[in-house]
């Protein structure tokens, strides 16, 4: 019976990732993949994440199973350090696997109240938000976030679109970090919005899987706690595969606010119901971990301090990417790499040019032009400059 099925269509991303470990080159240079690279392009473990490990490896004395929420620790840890001081009893949160497999329970229970909302995706997003969120066999739909050609976010026209959605429609919004822009709402953008959602009753659905990378921990959380304070209801995904690098243990939580603290109560076991029918129990070790750095002093601090050097670090590497772009291409066009946030930029590039940065150089970038900025090298960015300006001439 499998002889039926064809080939599915090539997940952008993973695709590339594959490409280039099958490239022979040694100066090869990956720009795809939104994992955070060192200097030595290295993805490590976090100091505090194996501090934490040494000491569950020495105490842990049994792997019996937890439960399908998770650990109840680790949730109340995620929900404040998500929400801060808006977090309350409306807050409930359930351990996932990954924000993806936040986002993947968040739609089931969604699905179960608003069978037939339509759920509204930024133009661009995350390759995965569609496949991930359409699964649960919702329609999905586009509104329009980023203009390529001025690099900057299609504001109006974001408001326009989603002032024409039905009543009881879900809105995906990046909480920071905009995967793949780098381009994100500021304050008076993110009211805007809140208010539009309150007035057509529309449920936001905000995806937070990049905290601590763009201004920091509590910055980069102010458009979600702006919608704490301006929604009754609302659901974040959130993840902790990057400010944790905890990639391949995935671990995420699911968070919801409910208009009182029964709501939040029944929606729990509801979202616990769904994590139940799909997987049963999320995995431990990871969020063990996480929960065993959120929890204790001296290894948080550790944690902010590693997560800040490689946050400031992405910061500087922008702003040097910017500055030898602005050299090479003799124009302030590529000004907005300095002034987007966390991982990713886009280049205004074709998928010409890209093939022939791949081809010529052994640069690999997303088919959209979105580049890994914690891949840059610290001391090629007047090289790598000079390359891709010479593919757009
Ligand atoms: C990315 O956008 O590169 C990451 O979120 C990794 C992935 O799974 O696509």
């Amino acid at each position: 019976m499998f002889e039926q099925l064809e080939e599915p269509k090539a997940d952008a991303i993973l695709a590339l990732m594959a490409a280039f470990r099958e490239d022979p080159r040694t100066d090869k240079l990956d720009l795809g993949v939104g994992i955070y690279k060192d200097e030595d392009g290295r993805s490590t473990v976090m100091h505090a994440i194996k501090d934490a490990e040494t000491s569950l490896l020495e105490t842990q004395d049994t792997k019996a199973y937890v439960s399908p929420a998770g650990s109840a620790e680790f949730n109340a840890a995620m929900i404040d350090l998500v929400l801060g001081e808006s977090a309350s009893e409306r807050h409930v949160a359930v351990q996932a696997v990954g924000g993806s497999g936040a986002l993947a329970i968040i739609a089931g229970l969604l699905k179960q109240i608003r069978p037939n909302a339509t759920v509204w995706l930024s133009d661009p997003t995350w390759p995965n938000h569609g496949p991930l969120i359409g699964s649960a066999g919702f329609t999905l739909a586009n509104y329009p976030y980023y203009d390529n050609a001025t690099s900057t976010i299609s504001f109006d026209a974001m408001l326009e679109t989603l002032s024409s959605a039905a009543e009881g429609d879900i809105v995906v919004l990046h909480g920071c970090c905009h995967n793949p822009t780098g381009a994100d709402l500021d304050l008076e953008q993110w009211q805007a919005v809140a208010k539009l959602l309150r007035e057509k009753k529309l449920f936001a659905f905000v995806d937070l899987a990049y905290q601590g990378f763009g201004d920091g921990l509590e910055e980069d959380a102010a458009g979600v706690r702006l919608l704490a304070r301006e929604l009754d209801e609302f659901a974040i995904a959130a993840s902790c595969s990057k400010n944790f690098a905890l990639y391949r243990e995935r671990v995420g939580a699911a968070i919801l606010q409910a208009a009182s603290a029964e709501d939040a109560q029944r929606a729990h076991k509801q979202l616990s119901r769904v994590a139940r029918s799909i997987y049963s129990m999320p995995p431990d070790h990871g969020a063990n971990s996480a929960n065993l750095v959120l929890g204790d002093k001296a290894r948080r601090k550790s944690w902010q301090d590693e997560l800040e050097t490689m946050r400031s670090r992405m910061q500087r590497l922008r702003t040097g990417f910017a500055e030898a772009m602005r050299k090479r291409s003799n124009s302030d066009r590529f000004d907005y790499i300095a002034a987007q946030k966390g991982m990713f930029s886009r280049l205004p590039l074709s998928s010409e040019q890209l093939t022939r940065l791949r081809e010529e150089y052994g640069i690999y970038i997303v088919g959209d032009g979105r580049i890994n900025i914690a891949g840059l090298p610290d001391d090629g960015l007047e090289q790598l400059a000079d390359r891709i300006c010479s593919v757009m001439e």
